[in-house]
């Protein structure tokens, strides 16, 4: 597949050229192999196999997901997260603190949330309860997900206490497995961030790269418009670290220093 063929299979999904050309490689390979599967020899056809067959057009859907993820990833803000942001929304005095993982592939950035909410419950005579709903279009990732398990490449940002710590040794394949503590609380679902919102009043929002990054800008729009409805007010929405918003909104104010944290108004 070439990549004019790639880009009108993109345009067929309003997915993004820009989002999709460094990872494009592993997506046209997974394509590939299901054009074959289901016996079609060339882009054309499959464009209209994709436009009569809704189960054609769901099952492509989910092979051009990217589930590339880490622990940690940008590591910087994780830090400024546990030290400045989550502290400040435990002070105000609250029973619950409900936290969405929006777009959560195998759960690396969901564990994380957990395991520095832990870390720093310590630190604490009242910790609210936490309640994790994470969500994914691809339910695969969300089966890998549930296990918890992962190669040590996923690992690269942990440092050797938290993996001690919060990660047993899985036989001899050199795999880790997060312990059952951590696994627990955590509501796994598939979910389209196109349709309507999994739930509202959440405190804390994940949406890293995922929509932004990989959509054309309607469908941004749409799919980030869900989301921060389903923000509560002085809400936190984290995307990631290279993206930026859809649209301009006097409904979230930036949180500084970081460029791609944002805090909701009042109400
Ligand atoms: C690159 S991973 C990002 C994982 C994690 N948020 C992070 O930043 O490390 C993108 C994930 O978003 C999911 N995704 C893409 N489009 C989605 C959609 N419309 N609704 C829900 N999840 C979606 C993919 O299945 C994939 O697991």
């Amino acid at each position: 597949m070439n990549d004019q063929e790639f880009r009108q299979l993109l345009n067929r999904y309003e997915f993004s050229w820009t989002g999709y050309r460094k990872v494009r490689k592993g997506v046209k390979k997974r394509i590939h192999r299901y054009m074959k599967s289901i016996e079609c020899s060339n882009m054309a056809s499959f464009l209209a196999e994709l436009d009569k067959n809704d189960e054609i057009r769901h099952q492509c859907e989910l092979l051009m997901t990217v589930s590339i993820s880490r622990f940690f990833r940008d590591r910087g803000f994780w830090q400024g997260f546990k030290e400045n942001i989550l502290p400040e929304i435990m002070d105000v005095d609250r029973e619950k603190i409900k936290f969405w993982s929006a777009g959560c592939a195998c759960g690396e950035e969901v564990y994380s949330f957990k395991i520095i909410w832990n870390l720093l419950g310590h630190s604490y005579l009242h910790v609210p309860d936490l309640e994790v709903l994470a969500t994914d279009i691809n339910p695969i990732y969300l089966d890998r997900a549930r296990s918890g398990i992962y190669p040590p490449s996923s690992l690269k940002e942990v440092t050797k206490e938290i993996r001690s710590r919060y990660f047993k040794q899985k036989g001899s394949k050199q795999l880790f497995e997060v312990k059952a503590s951590l696994k627990k609380g955590i509501t796994w679902t598939n979910h389209h961030l196109l349709s309507d919102p999994p739930g509202s009043d959440f405190d804390i929002i994940f949406l890293r790269n995922n929509v932004l990054t990989y959509y054309e800008d309607q469908l941004k729009k749409r799919a980030f418009s869900n989301v921060l409805e389903s923000l509560a007010p002085c809400g936190i929405l984290v995307l990631g670290s290279h993206e930026t918003l859809p649209f301009e909104t006097k409904d979230i104010t930036g949180v500084a220093p970081y460029p791609f944290v944002f805090k909701k108004a009042k109400g």
